[in-house]
């Protein structure tokens, strides 16, 4: 059994969670990092233990939970990484990958955290990545948008649930970041693309829309070691924001709508559609 700082962190097999688990390894963690092949988990470290985990699942989560719980006499920092955005207009979402969305991205925190809640003693830190895109919604991105809402508002449920047992909990409002959030976004929407859809002639303001995190992005190593920082600090924020456009985009969220729908209507080419309908 291990008597030293063990760190659990969801999603590293790129981006942020691969980061996260690099910067913890510094920093003396025993790191458990997770990915649904650990093969795609490329460190090397005799502190790093990958391990598979398909948040897709709830059964599988369990499983995983049991199985550490045997191994692990603790765990001092849960981070939440692993997440992905489902880019398509609404009307061309079907009932099943609005629901993977939703379970990967906020129902599968809360199912690890009440599998492992036995091993987070007092003082340890619950570290959730949301994103700007809870507050910012934009066309064709409704239901990231929506499954990082929500995780903002588990998150502060929990955040007050755990106080009575010492347990920190902080969000982080992330901006852009390099990773492969912008591949695997465009693949989504790639799978539902569909001919007869509604937006097919401004199919390129879609795949814009899913890649758009990716244009100008921070590097997640420097993002990591913020987030890391301030989770283990004596006096942990609630709330955190980190990486590109964070502070700016928050700013643009609180714009009218009659300003910021306009805007963002032609950003996304909704403006030309209803031109080219005869809606105007
Ligand atoms: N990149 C940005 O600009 C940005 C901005 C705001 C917030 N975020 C958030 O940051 C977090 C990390 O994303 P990233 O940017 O680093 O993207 P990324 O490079 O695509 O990494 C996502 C990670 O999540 C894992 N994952 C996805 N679906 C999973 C599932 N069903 N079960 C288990 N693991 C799964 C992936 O593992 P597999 O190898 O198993 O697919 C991968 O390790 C996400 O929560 C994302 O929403 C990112």
């Amino acid at each position: 059994m291990i008597d030293e700082k063990i760190a659990l962190i969801t999603g590293c097999s790129s981006g942020l969670g691969y980061a996260l688990a690099k910067e913890a390894l510094d920093r003396g963690f025993h790191v458990i990092a997770t990915a649904r092949d650990p093969q795609d988990i490329t460190l090397n470290h005799p502190r790093l233990h990958p391990r598979a985990l398909d948040l897709g699942c709830e059964p599988r989560i369990t499983e995983f939970a049991a199985t550490i719980k045997e191994e692990f006499p603790h765990c001092d920092l849960l981070i939440n990484n692993a997440g992905y955005g489902l880019m398509a207009p609404l009307l061309d979402l079907n009932a099943s990958a609005l629901q993977e969305q939703f379970q990967t991205n906020c129902i599968a925190p809360v199912t690890l955290l009440r599998a492992t809640m036995s091993m987070l003693n007092p003082g340890a830190t619950v570290v959730n990545i949301g994103s700007v895109s809870a507050r910012l919604v934009t066309p064709f991105a409704g239901s990231y948008c929506a499954s990082k809402a929500a995780l903002h508002a588990l998150n502060e449920a929990m955040r007050m649930e755990l106080a009575p047992f010492g347990v920190r909990v902080l969000l982080i409002r992330a901006g852009a970041i390099k990773s492969k959030f912008g591949q695997r976004a465009s693949r989504e929407l790639g799978a539902l693309a569909r001919p007869d859809s509604r937006y097919a002639s401004i199919a390129g303001a879609m795949r814009r829309r899913a890649s758009l995190s990716q244009t100008r992005a921070a590097a997640p190593d420097k993002v990591a070691h913020q987030i890391i920082d301030a989770a283990e600090s004596t006096r942990c924020p609630r709330e955190l924001g980190v990486a590109k456009g964070n502070r700016l985009l928050a700013l643009f969220s609180h714009l009218p709508r009659r300003i910021k729908d306009p805007l963002l209507s032609r950003q996304f080419d909704l403006h030309a559609l209803r031109r080219d309908l005869g809606n105007d």
